[in-house]
């Protein structure tokens, strides 16, 4: 086994065999493959074997000191692991990876290309180009327009606040820091990683107003003049506002026509948050949800929710790319000689991230086997699923519909004729559904009341599954009653 020529320790020359990782990954591919025939068969099993945390520690604890062959380790790896492409996985809002995608990820990961200088990804970085410039066409962004990819819509929500920060206020924030309390503008429903953002900012809570909603959910733009002159009349120097494009909990689009009426008379920073439903560009039948959006100066979008890519893999655009260059200026020279040069090659300088994953690669292999209209059509596909299983709701007299959905997201109460505190009754039914294992669907406490909440991430569920979902509610409602 020992190649002639190497110096290497025994225990080196084995973690690198080629013979040992060809024979693994053709029995990785040949898993992986039958996992997708039985996630697709009419008998896909259970979405999750579910343990308690303590159980599943307790397990992995005893794991490691174990005796397991590789294979036996990947076995239990998935026994204990959710199965997003199961049908009846409704819950969580991470993608159904495209199984070429994730061919490109074993790809990516044993290449390991950092990314964030040139060499070290002249791939991955040119098809960063390509494809957020591809996503800003979709958007309708002008050729001034540009963008990076980073590591999950958190992170890239943050990235855009301080790009705003720094673009909005007239001393260079950078290095002189600010003596002003600076507040943005969002609605109450936003993620809740925009309050985080703001806070790791050092605005504190003062500096995070948040704007009630509607009915809809939808951010309140009536009032937006009276809560920015609020914050002025406070002293506070409101630099930005954050659109939905959807919110999380309820799926709900801003109305972002308005809101960039509103921020150009304003003279403030126009961020919109399309982790979640921002892909809904590339879809001709429900674009106009997000009507408004190519005005904004900074978007985020998420691959790895319904542009069918494997976490983490997420857009930050720019309207104007040179405002992507100014958030961070940092001295590098080990990494990159022009600190101030606009190099969209060295990605580094403008992510949070200095070694980032060739998320570029995965998104590439996409598009390039399938073309760019996949995206809008699962995008569809999702968001009528939701609307079939929003009318199967209404129609069956036990349960209540929060909103018509927008998106692809359903919140929903089990609401029989019973005294029993249907808030309490609705959490424990969806426990138990996880606890039992054959759907998973999540819950929500939206204006005091608890509800059953589902995303409909997967191409693969259909009406039979509402239909058994809704049926083992009711048994479940019932045995709890
Ligand atoms: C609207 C919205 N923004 C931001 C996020 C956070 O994105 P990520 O999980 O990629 O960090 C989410 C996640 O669900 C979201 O729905």
């Amino acid at each position: 086994m020992k190649n002639k020529a190497s110096t290497l320790p025994d225990g080196l020359q084995n973690v690198y065999d080629p013979a040992t990782f060809r024979q693994l990954g053709h029995q990785m591919v040949d898993r992986l493959a039958d996992h997708l025939e039985k996630m697709q068969s009419t008998a896909p099993g259970k979405v999750l074997d579910y343990k308690s945390p303590e159980e599943a520690l307790r397990f992995w604890q005893q794991h490691l000191t174990g005796d397991h062959t590789t294979e036996a380790t990947i076995a239990d790896i998935f026994g204990d692991s959710i199965k997003v492409h199961h049908p009846a996985y409704i819950g969580h809002q991470v993608s159904v990876p495209a199984p070429i995608a994730s061919i490109a990820g074993m790809l990516s990961d044993l290449l390991n290309n950092g990314t964030g200088v040139y060499e070290m990804g002249m791939a991955s970085n040119a098809l960063e180009k390509i494809i957020t410039s591809l996503v800003n066409d979709a958007i309708g962004f002008p050729d001034t327009s540009g963008g990076f990819m980073t590591s999950g819509g958190t992170l890239a929500n943050l990235t855009a606040l301080l790009a705003a920060r720094k673009a909005m206020l007239p001393q260079d924030i950078w290095d002189a820091g600010h003596d002003q309390p600076l507040a943005i503008l969002v609605s109450e429903a936003s993620h809740y990683c925009i309050d985080r953002a703001a806070r790791i900012m050092g605005l504190g809570t003062k500096g995070i107003i948040k704007v009630p909603v509607d009915e809809q959910f939808k951010i309140r733009t009536d009032l937006l003049p009276a809560c920015l002159e609020k914050a002025k009349s406070e002293g506070l120097t409101v630099f930005a506002i954050v659109g939905c494009a959807c919110s999380t909990a309820t799926g709900s689009y801003d109305a972002l026509d308005k809101i960039a009426d509103f921020s150009k008379a304003n003279n403030l920073w126009f961020h919109v948050d399309g982790a979640h439903g921002g892909g809904v560009v590339f879809s001709k039948k429900y674009q106009h949800l997000a009507r408004g959006i190519a005005r904004a100066d900074s978007i985020v979008i998420d691959f790895h929710k319904m542009l069918l890519t494997p976490a983490l893999s997420t857009a930050l655009l720019f309207k104007n790319e040179l405002d992507s260059y100014k958030t961070f200026s940092q001295q590098a020279a080990y990494l990159w000689n022009a600190e101030q040069a606009q190099e969209w090659y060295h990605s580094g300088k403008r992510t949070f991230e200095c070694t980032k994953l060739m998320m570029s690669v995965k998104v590439y292999a996409i598009l390039k086997a399938y073309g760019k209209t996949i995206f809008g059509e699962n995008y569809d596909h999702l968001y009528d699923l939701a609307r079939s299983f929003a009318k199967m709701i209404v129609a069956h007299p036990d349960f209540k519909l929060l909103i018509t959905p927008e998106s692809n997201i359903i919140n929903f109460r089990y609401e029989p004729d019973t005294q029993r505190d249907l808030n309490l009754l609705n959490e424990e039914i969806q426990k138990r559904l996880v606890a039992a294992g054959n759907f998973y669907i999540v819950s929500v406490v939206i204006a005091g009341k608890r509800y059953l909440r589902c995303s409909v991430m997967n191409p693969f569920t259909n009406e039979n599954v509402f239909s058994d979902l809704l049926t083992e509610i009711k048994k479940t409602g019932a045995e709890i009653i």
